[in-house]
């Protein structure tokens, strides 16, 4: 009987406990957060509720149970070292410890691994602490750039040039406004083209890829409106994206191969758990725009719904170094995943009011940002619920996925373009007419 713990609460944390409790191991598990998912606690043995930045409960808590591992959901416990402490007691985790997450929680950081290992990879960019010579680069940068606060900002602290920033007046505020908030920044070349996530298990040596999938980071249909942690996404079941050439796959998988060997050579620290590549395709090749040092969410539904080898083996593989002796794979099907949010998401969402689901239970659909109190689901502010459609086709996946969420209610909205056909060929087109 294997005893695990997770850590986070969300929907992808769902995803995790699921594919867990139906692994071919039995298994006790545990969850860490401050919030009751029903999803999560009707798995669960105990369900804890702590803060996730409280390593020494967490910790505390994986040694009272004699947790054969952890696995951790979200990044900001990776920032504070949650994973170092944790294996301090000999425990193992399937997350990396906080000098390799930095390829997450510095942009600045992730930058300089890729200066090492694959430098044109990345966009032209400079590093910022003051608004001094902002606008020169701006010029340099023919007033294409996007503007990143160096830090964990929930996928909201890139603002983008001609989108959020509609003059360098507008830039100069945003930049102080980061400095206001004794941050520094980044300043990147805008790069154009359709972006896509590729994840791979890592067991600090040696990479499992996962199928390539697009996530939809603007709040409203036709991709306009803020940035947000994501609103949908989809994946093909050739594991690639009809806008991308096979060689591209290639050459993003490749890029994760080397960013892990990188990270081991300059922090002397090897990377274990999920790292996630975000890469935009151009017309002069992929290009980072950034990376991750967990699950995507929603990428890990997808992904997790297609993975056919046993994920607790996987667990125990990336834990062991021995990800080389396991041959995982993924089912050939087509998925669409699409999120219900609160209606003010992301910048001043309804909190705590009552949502409703026409069937809770369904497998396909996953409690995210909720709490359960007194029997009834109440949405706490960030993405609700996520449902997933996998089907031989993406029409049919995102057929399912449009009626799953129509069947959560409440002050929520969500995109009915996500992966549908116009959409998807929307993306086709505008490749092509950036390859052009
Ligand atoms: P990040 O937090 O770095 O993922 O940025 C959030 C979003 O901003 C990305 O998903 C992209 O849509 C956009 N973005 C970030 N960096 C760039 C870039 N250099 N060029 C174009 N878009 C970008
Ligand atoms: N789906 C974007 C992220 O997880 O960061």
């Amino acid at each position: 009987m294997k005893k695990i713990l997770l850590v986070g609460s969300g929907a992808r944390e769902v995803a995790i406990a699921r594919k867990i409790k139906t692994s071919r191991h039995s298994s006790v598990l545990f969850c860490v957060s401050p919030t009751i998912n029903p999803h999560i606690s009707s798995l669960c043995q105990e369900y804890f509720c702590v803060s996730l930045s409280n390593n020494k409960e967490i910790v505390g808590i994986a040694k009272k149970f004699g947790v054969d591992f952890v696995v951790v959901g979200p990044e900001n416990p990776l920032e504070n070292g949650l994973v170092d402490d944790i294996e301090k007691e000999g425990i193992p985790c399937v997350a990396p410890k906080k000098t390799v997450a930095r390829i997450e929680t510095s942009k600045s950081f992730a930058r300089k691994v890729l200066d090492g290992c694959y430098k044109e990879k990345n966009p032209k960019r400079k590093e910022f602490k003051s608004v001094d010579k902002v606008q020169s680069f701006l010029k340099e940068l023919h007033e294409n750039y996007v503007i990143k606060h160096d830090g964990l900002m929930g996928g909201k602290g890139v603002k983008i040039s001609g989108e959020h920033l509609r003059s360098t007046e507008d830039a100069l505020d945003f930049c102080k406004e980061i400095i206001n908030n004794k941050g520094s920044f980044l300043i990147e070349e805008k790069l154009i083209g359709e972006e896509f996530s590729l994840m791979s298990f890592c067991d600090g040596v040696s990479c499992v890829h996962m199928p390539a999938v697009q996530d939809h980071k603007r709040a409203f249909e036709g991709d306009v409106g803020p940035n947000t942690g994501g609103m949908g996404t989809y994946s093909f079941e050739n594991h690639s994206l009809p806008f991308l050439f096979k060689e591209e796959v290639l050459d993003a998988q490749k890029t994760n191969e080397l960013v892990l060997k990188e990270l081991k050579t300059i922090t002397g620290e090897e990377f274990r758990g999920v790292l996630y590549g975000g890469f935009m395709a151009t017309k002069d090749g992929v290009r980072v725009i950034e990376y991750n040092a967990r699950f995507g969410d929603p990428e890990a539904m997808n992904v997790l719904a297609l993975l056919k080898t046993d994920f607790i083996d996987v667990c125990e593989h990336i834990i062991n170094r021995s990800l080389n002796l396991l041959s995982v794979e993924f089912e050939k099907a087509a998925t669409v995943c699409k999120y219900v949010v609160p209606v003010g998401y992301p910048d001043s969402p309804e909190k705590n009011f009552k949502i409703s689901c026409k069937n809770a239970d369904d497998q396909r659909l996953f409690f995210a940002s909720v709490k359960e109190e007194g029997g009834e689901v109440f949405a706490t502010g960030s993405r609700t619920a996520a449902y997933i459609g996998k089907e031989t086709t993406i029409e049919g996946a995102e057929k399912v996925a449009e009626e799953g969420v129509r069947g959560v209610s409440g002050k929520l909205f969500h995109r009915k373009d996500i992966g549908t056909k116009n959409l998807i060929q929307k993306r086709m087109d505008n490749m092509k007419k950036v390859r052009s």
